[in-house]
């Protein structure tokens, strides 16, 4: 964990804004709907990196912030009947504000933000949560007919349970009523990796939740 960004502080001063109850302990006899698998996409790192933390507004040895709208990522890695996985590895990855991934596979021509951590990882703690600190990515074209909305990709995994690989959307943004992944879900799946991003006390966030299923 890097020293500019402790998850308990930061879980401590969002804690107003994140509900009690969900993040935190359920009903067993309450149950989660297992996250939609979706697809990795062409653009997972295969460049190892320095910073290995959950701050992707900052890369070590550059004094600069990534470029775009910060923003933060909340959630807790439970099991379909809500409840919390402590020790899962989460990771995430996306393209910075233009659009753009630091991979050597993406034929977009906008510019790389130097500034951008361009994926990030944790372990879920105790109670299961994690926490990222990010930056709104930008959109880009997919095809020359479609326009990938803003979205990160997540991979979650631990010993005992199903590989995860899904992605995570801005509820509301126009963009996604026209995405071919989105648009290839049920309603109730996409309702699962939409998310709110409208709260904005403070630094705005947004609480994603993934389920993961028992193997
Ligand atoms: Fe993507």
């Amino acid at each position: 964990m890097s020293k500019d960004l402790s998850r308990r502080n930061l879980l401590k001063k969002l804690a107003v804004a994140i509900p009690v109850g969900i993040v935190g302990k359920s009903a067993l006899a309450k149950t989660c709907g297992i996250t939609p698998e979706q697809t990795e996409g062409p653009f997972y790192p295969i460049a190892d990196q320095l910073d290995k933390n959950t701050d992707l507004t900052k890369v070590t040895g550059r004094s600069a912030q990534a470029l775009g709208e910060v923003c933060f990522i909340a959630g807790v890695v439970q099991d379909e009947f809500c409840q919390p996985i402590p020790g899962a590895l989460v990771e995430i990855w996306q393209a910075c504000v233009t659009g753009k991934y630091n991979h050597p596979a993406d034929p977009n021509p906008a510019k790389i933000d130097p500034n951008f951590q361009y994926w990030g990882r944790t372990v879920t703690d105790k109670n299961g949560e994690y926490l990222f600190k990010t930056i709104v990515p930008g959109a880009y074209p997919a095809t020359s007919t479609w326009v990938r909305p803003p979205h990160i990709h997540f991979k979650v995994h631990l010993r005992g349970y199903e590989e995860l690989t899904t992605q995570m959307y801005w509820k509301g943004n126009p963009l996604n009523k026209n995405d071919r992944i989105l648009q290839s879900m049920s309603m109730r799946e996409r309702e699962l990796v939409e998310v709110d991003f409208s709260d904005r006390r403070g630094s705005p966030y947004g609480q994603f939740n993934l389920t993961l299923k028992a193997l």
